[in-house]
């Protein structure tokens, strides 16, 4: 049985609140979280694998109140409802009503406001009506998609930060985009960094050093394989999700991403799940003071030879 919404939410010691919206799972089809509505302490995103029992009216979780209060509180603009995204059979699938049904906004969009985008969409749309007298100044602006790709240093914190071997620790830094017609923004980004013994490193480098190219072939730097910091992508070379560093009951601690379940050890390598390839390794030099610089760099999702994008 599906959890239904407006249900009443009761943690193992005492009601909570009740169900806001169900998040779906765009593959599986599945219901993969409950937004709960915290009777005014806002709303938190709880995986249905906290889900204990589903009755008509009732959700019991496992987990404590204070656990389900110590989650994050629930972004909104993460999501998208179902109205907004067509996703092939998913409505058949379904059995809550009434309210939303959200599914994850894919990771491309959430860099650009909805909003935004349609805007400079209809501009797009004025400038191709007018192109004969407008050709000059859409070469200007599209001049910024043919640039070279961006192969700055940018600093994300202190190593400091990393405290166990052989485990994830997640940075986060923001980056400037300038994408063609559109504004310059500034987006949000993370890496994840593993502190390795050499049986990672092993794992990693296989013996070698690893050289960074340029599309043009030119060395932009290179990892040597007995540095012990490794800085992977904070996107699944799935298909571009944001994955985390979490146990898993089997596996022990792992890179785990929700979207499709593809599973990481601490060397990047797939374990499990519809992943490609590895995680993707980044340029990283940590100074002398622990000052962690790395290169943001972005593949192609979906296949199994890396193509850098960004
Ligand atoms: S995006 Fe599909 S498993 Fe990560």
């Amino acid at each position: 049985m599906q959890p239904q919404l407006k249900s009443k939410v009761r943690c193992a010691d005492r009601e909570v609140g009740e169900v806001s919206k169900v998040i779906m799972d765009p593959l599986s089809h599945e219901v993969s979280h409950l937004v709960v509505s915290m009777n005014g302490a806002g709303e938190r995103q709880v995986p249905m694998g906290a889900v204990q029992a589903v009755a008509e009216d009732l959700v019991q979780l496992r987990s404590s109140s204070s656990e389900i209060l110590g989650l994050p509180l629930f972004k909104r603009d993460d999501y998208v409802t179902l109205h907004e995204v067509e996703i092939p059979g998913l409505e058949r699938h379904i059995h809550v009503t009434p309210g939303e049904v959200l599914v994850p906004l894919p990771e491309l969009e959430r860099n650009v406001k909805r909003r935004t985008f349609f805007a400079n969409l209809t501009h797009v749309v004025a400038l191709f009506i007018g192109l004969p007298l407008a050709f000059p100044v859409l070469k200007f602006l599209m001049k910024p998609m043919y640039a070279p790709l961006d192969n700055k240093w940018l600093k994300i914190g202190n190593i400091g930060k990393v405290k166990t071997e052989n485990s994830g620790t997640q940075f986060e830094y923001k980056r400037k985009i300038k994408e063609a017609y559109m504004p310059e923004a500034e987006i949000e980004k993370n890496v994840w960094l593993v502190k390795a013994t050499p049986a990672v490193l092993e794992k990693v480098y296989q013996g070698k050093d690893m050289e960074f190219l340029d599309t043009d072939g030119k060395a932009i730097w290179t990892n040597k394989k007995d540095i012990p910091y490794l800085a992977f992508s904070g996107k699944c070379p799935h298909l571009g999700c944001a994955y985390k560093w979490r146990k898993h009951k089997i596996l022990g601690q792992v890179f785990l991403c929700p979207c499709h379940l593809s599973i990481y050890d601490a060397s990047g390598q797939v374990l499990d799940g519809p992943a490609p390839r590895p995680l993707d390794l980044l340029p990283i030099q940590v100074s002398a003071s622990g000052e962690v610089q790395i290169i943001d760099m972005e593949f192609k999702a979906g296949t199994k030879s890396q193509t850098r994008i960004v």
